[in-house]
């Protein structure tokens, strides 16, 4: 594992969602990436029994960032060990239907991560993971995944009525959405994330952006300049 340099604090992102097939892994692995090639180490947790994410880390010729497999249980264990080694970030997928594993995630969490793709039965499925934020008391960024592509004139009409609808449930989705593309398929099959499978790709634009909005988010300081 990378140590870090600066032993700056750790921050810890976990990615929510009662839907299963949101893009909860999805954004994990990527964003995961994105925190270790920036030179801040990282650590997956996967508290999922399906394993997709680790099933994508196995595929993964690069060495970092480092995965856990736990019971939420061990979450906050895994965490302390972290910290010791002086971990900067730590992503945790949950499952979609175990409410002690999201609440947990949800507990050592700094952020939440919200996917949602622009569908009714998704927003329907938001709602509980907001409450559940909320009770906890943590802030959550929902993110509009899986979107169709943008127009020139604008949002699709789905986005923008996802956007209306979590307004609606309080909440305000990430400024930007995450595309329906071939391309985070293809990466994830190959162990990888967009930005290295196709490094000038509009994808990995789109997950930069996100990158960029969890950094400023969770430290309050802007993105660094950093390798792609
Ligand atoms: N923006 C996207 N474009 C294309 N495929 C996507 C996108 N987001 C997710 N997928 C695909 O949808 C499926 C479900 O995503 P996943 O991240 O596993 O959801 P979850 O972890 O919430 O169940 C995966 O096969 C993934 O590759
Ligand atoms: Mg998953």
């Amino acid at each position: 594992m990378l140590q870090s340099q600066k032993g700056a604090a750790l921050h810890v992102v976990s990615f929510s969602s009662r839907k299963g097939g949101s893009g909860k892994s999805t954004l994990a692995a990527h964003l995961s990436v994105f925190a270790d090639r920036l030179g801040q180490p990282a650590l997956l947790i996967d508290t999922d029994p399906q394993g997709s994410l680790a099933f994508w880390h196995e595929l993964r010729a690069a060495e970092t960032p480092v995965l856990v497999k736990c019971d939420h249980k061990e979450i906050a264990a895994v965490i302390a060990d972290a910290r010791r080694e002086q971990v900067d970030w730590v992503f945790i997928d949950t499952p979609p239907h175990a409410s002690a594993a999201i609440a947990d995630a949800m507990r050592a969490s700094d952020l939440i991560v919200i996917p949602l793709r622009p569908a009714v039965f998704d927003i329907a499925a938001v709602a509980t993971t907001l409450e559940m934020a909320q009770a906890i008391g943590k802030p959550v960024l929902p993110v509009i995944n899986a979107a169709p592509a943008k127009r020139i004139i604008g949002e699709p009409a789905v986005v923008h009525e996802a956007r209306a609808a979590l307004k609606g449930l309080g909440a305000t989705a990430w400024a930007g959405q995450v595309t329906q593309r071939a391309a985070f398929g293809h990466a994830l099959a190959s162990g990888q994330a967009v930005n290295e499978f196709e490094p000038s790709s509009a994808a990995a634009k789109e997950m930069e952006a996100l990158w960029a909005t969890v950094q400023a988010t969770v430290t309050g300081k802007p993105t660094k300049k950093g390798r792609k």
